[in-house]
């Protein structure tokens, strides 16, 4: 094992260390916990970055006996690993504390002891990284106390052996005898000292998710979050600090990713001398907490991940540890199974004859699942009803005997059967709110909020996680059913539970937030063998929280291949491709209008888990032929394309052509995607360096059967010809090793 944390007793110092990466913190004047280093591993740590002392005017210093104030000495320039409010550092606080019997409001922690287990504990009630084997990782727990509230403050950091990250979390505990409440607890900091560093994160909205902007960080704080309720569309629960001029294959970066779904928050202030602090956690905004005494608050936690090659190997860190340590269940490795899902088909206007139509013509081309969408309860027939009344809406399917029936149809084709749920909502009209009007976020004598006609349930009582997981078990009971949708279609208004007093209602975000993991467990564990697919709008939702139940997530309902391009390349950069669902649909698009070939969605719908969501009844031979062809070549190397390594080499963010490449495990497999967007009357011959290959491995096209090394494909790189008198092309080169 190459993980160690060593206590260095002498000069009170930790030492967090893989073959990967080294963190480094310490004990400071006045036992503040201070940050010292977090990058490449080193071998050792002998005082380097002794912080240096200045007197510097109106950052305050620490309190003590006059002749012994050094006024060299201030937390507010200080690098600290958690900082307090109202004690003297003026910067973000990944704390916000006040004590609720003299409304004073204040934190200050300072260290008291320290241990190390070996693995890593389990927290309870959140999604988290976890461990196989009890000598992967060491955990080290830091012991802070605030005597003045008397309150401990559990700091945890887990080191995996081999891995580039840092899992770092936050616990509190209220030992006095009144209540503590919470107004901000952030799951980490991290202070880096002056640097020169640029911003990424992704922006986005419904069908636009996961932009990339690179930013240059002002003087000051930048925030990016999420109010909604969700990790949302606009902004995902992800940020990398990266060299100015970082390329995919050079340069530093650290990542930052929360492993939570709900309100999150980043901050990255750079202070007046240039030190940069992130911040991160659930967001302030909407949140505090009663914290009774005796009770403890568990933060989510969050992803540090290091790399100094670029932000392809960033994005892999990643993509490795979500896919192994993240996600779980008998599918986390598995063969996705490729989907026929009804919804851009049919949306709400169907029956058991045109799903029908659709199903026989998907069985033959080798489509391994049905999925039957938003539609199929209550009395469902447009966005306007039934949400929360999940049982079968009988009339709907009637011509085909119903919803049982429909099942067992698809599986007599030897195909499974998938089905969409929305747990979270309620329909104002509904069985389910005409009975409890009380289980919507409302508050008194103000109007709800409408958002797709539909209200969102309080998930924060049990009663309604219990009714929901109830209704869901009955159908799951009934059918024969292999996969489910999960989705979640708007967000969080009139935040407000009818269960909880009116010192409570700052709990009611992340209680909901608790709810949906809760009822999730619950789902997975008692059905381990149905599939789950998150989905929220399409990717509403896309974050590692929600990835430790559902192995894979709808990426968007923006289905167009060229608008796919940019949201699956952003995708990329924090998330694994086998959690990104990608279907082939219509052309034109239903969300852009833009025309495109069959071969150029498939193209990019490759890029991931593979489906089709278009009316399979209305396509000629021809198409269904090429389908067929698709289908083949997706089964051929679906192991490649949903596991192997992704490598980003063109991005649509800056070029016409884009190009990505697949790369397996042993280096001896690799697929290489071009795509051109805009044809051009003087098209340049734009060429691809492959990447990732060894330089002495003789490679064979399959196609074409020529032979490059490994060196020459990176090095000397192949044109992206032929160059077609078309927009929206894509070329496929496929190359293995010769043995
Ligand atoms: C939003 C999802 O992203 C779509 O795929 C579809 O399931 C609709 N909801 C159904 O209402």
């Amino acid at each position: 094992m190459t993980v160690k944390i060593n206590f260095d007793e002498q000069h009170q110092i930790f030492h967090l260390t893989n073959q990967k990466i080294s963190y480094i913190l310490g004990i400071e004047e006045g036992q503040l916990l201070a940050q010292l280093y977090f990058g490449k591993k080193i071998t050792s740590y002998h005082n380097s970055r002794r912080y240096p002392r200045l007197d510097r005017g109106f950052s305050p210093n620490l309190a003590g006996q006059p002749a012994e104030i050094d006024r060299g000495f201030s937390k507010d320039v200080l690098p600290q690993e958690y900082s307090g409010n109202q004690t003297g550092d003026y910067r973000q606080t990944a704390i916000n504390l006040t004590d609720d019997v003299n409304g004073a409001s204040a934190a200050d922690f300072r260290y008291a002891d320290f241990k190390i287990v070996s693995g890593k504990p389990h927290l309870k009630g959140l999604p988290q990284t976890y461990i196989e084997k009890r000598d992967e990782a060491q955990t080290l727990i830091i012991h802070l106390i605030d005597a003045t509230l008397r309150t401990s403050l559990y700091l945890s950091y887990t080191i995996y052996d081999q891995r580039a990250v840092i899992i770092k979390s936050a616990k509190l505990v209220n030992n006095s005898d009144r209540i503590i409440r919470i107004d901000k607890i952030a799951s980490a900091q991290l202070d880096l000292p002056k640097n020169n560093c640029d911003l990424i994160s992704l922006y986005g909205a419904h069908v636009n998710e996961r932009q990339i902007q690179k930013n240059e960080l002002p003087f000051g704080i930048t925030e990016i979050s999420s109010r909604r309720g969700s990790s949302s569309h606009h902004f995902n629960p992800f940020i990398a600090l990266v060299d100015k001029h970082i390329s995919e294959t050079s340069g530093e970066a650290i990542g930052v990713q929360l492993v939570y779904s709900g309100n999150h928050q980043f901050t990255i202030e750079k202070d007046y001398i240039q030190q940069l602090r992130i911040i991160t956690g659930i967001n302030e905004y909407g949140f505090n907490w009663q914290l009774a005494p005796t009770a403890e608050f568990q933060t989510p936690e969050v992803i540090f991940a290091y790399t100094d090659k670029g932000l392809n190997d960033l994005s892999l860190t990643y993509h490795k540890l979500l896919r192994e340590r993240v996600a779980r269940g008998k599918f986390k490795y598995a063969k996705r199974p490729i989907v026929i899902n009804n919804w851009e088909a049919t949306y709400f206007d169907f029956n058991a004859t045109k799903i029908k139509a659709i199903i026989d013509k998907a069985a033959p081309l080798g489509i391994e699942m049905f999925v039957l969408d938003d539609g199929w309860f209550g009395k469902r027939d447009d966005d306007k009803s039934s949400l929360g009344d999940w049982y079968e809406y009988v009339d709907k399917l009637s011509d085909g005997g119903g919803l049982a029936n429909l099942a067992k149809m698809v599986h007599k084709k030897n195909m499974q059967f998938g089905l969409w749920f929305e747990p979270e909502m309620i329909s104002a009209d509904s069985k389910l709110y005409r009975q409890h009007p009380d289980y919507a976020l409302t508050i008194d004598n103000r109007e709800m909020t409408p958002s797709r006609d539909q209200y969102v349930l309080d998930f924060s009582r049990d009663e309604v996680v219990d009714n929901i997981f109830n209704q869901i078990c009955q159908i799951l009971d009934t059918v024969k059913i292999d996969y489910i949708k999960w989705d979640m279609n708007r967000h969080l208004t009139e935040v407000y539970s009818h269960a909880l007093n009116n010192t409570q209602q700052g709990e009611v975000y992340h209680r909901y937030m608790l709810g949906v993991y809760d009822l999730a467990e619950r789902l997975v564990t008692k059905y381990p063998d149905i599939l789950f697919e998150g989905c929220s709008g399409g990717g509403g939702r896309f974050d590692a929280g929600m990835l430790y139940y559902f192995p894979q997530s709808w990426t968007s309902d923006n289905t167009d291949p060229i608008a796919r391009l940019k949201i699956q390349y952003g995708t990329s950069l924090a998330y694994p491709l086998s959690s990104m669902t990608a279907h082939v649909s219509a052309s034109p698009n239903h969300q852009t209008g833009r025309q495109t070939s069959l071969a150029m969605r498939a193209g990019v719908a490759f890029a991931g888990v593979l489906g089709y969501e278009l009316d399979l009844s209305k396509l000629t031979d021809d198409e269904l032929k090429t389908i067929a062809m698709q289908i083949a070549f997706y089964q051929k190397h679906w192991q490649l394309l949903q596991y192997g390594d992704f490598k980003r080499i063109k991005s649509p963010f800056e070029e016409n052509e884009v190009a990505w490449e697949f790369v397996s495990a042993n280096q001896e497999e690799v697929m290489l995607f071009n795509y051109r967007i805009l044809s051009e009357a003087q098209p340049s011959f734009s060429i691809t360096k492959l990447t990732g290959l060894k330089d002495n491995y003789l490679y064979q096209e399959t196609t074409t059967h020529h032979q490059y090394y490994g060196d020459e494909l990176m090095n000397v790189g192949l044109y992206d010809a032929p160059v077609a008198k078309q927009d929206f092309t894509v070329t496929i080169k496929h190359f293995k090793k010769i043995k």
